[in-house]
């Protein structure tokens, strides 16, 4: 079922923001670590910083896919709005299939560490575009 919060615009709004800014700050430090090559550090933070992703931004997004939730209601509400809910859910896809490609890369005995900042980068940025798209297409103002 969909909480109100997810249907109104600032509160759905906040919690998009909260995943941002959580992801952002922690891209900062990661930066500087890999600068100064301090790598053990950077393997926790990165770490954390998958952690992260995968318990807000992974979690809402699932939320809004489940049966019952926000895109099958928004659907229900508004057929026309199926292909952009299909375009969202590839949003998900595509943060939940960089998470995995971070995951494999950390197995590895020799990291490639500029890979791992890079893709916690595209995860902020994927996951921006998303979030302003679909507050515009599917929120209640
Ligand atoms: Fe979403
Ligand atoms: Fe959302």
């Amino acid at each position: 079922m969909v909480g109100p919060a997810l249907k109104k615009f600032d509160s759905h709004k906040a919690i998009h923001d909260a995943g941002l800014g959580g992801a952002k700050e922690r891209i900062e430090g990661m930066r500087e670590l890999l600068a100064k090559e301090k790598y053990e550090n950077l393997t926790e933070e990165i770490t954390s910083f998958i952690e992260f992703v995968e318990g807000k931004i992974i979690v809402h997004a699932d939320t809004e896919e489940e049966k019952g939730g926000l895109y099958t209601l928004a659907v229900k509400k508004n057929p026309d709005l199926h292909d952009k809910v299909q375009h969202l859910i590839r949003d998900h896809d595509l943060m939940k299939i960089i998470v995995d490609l971070m995951k494999k890369e950390l197995e590895n005995e020799e990291k490639d560490f500029q890979k791992l900042v890079d893709f916690s980068s595209s995860i902020i940025i994927v996951n921006e575009i998303h979030s302003r798209d679909e507050e515009e297409a599917l929120l209640e103002k």
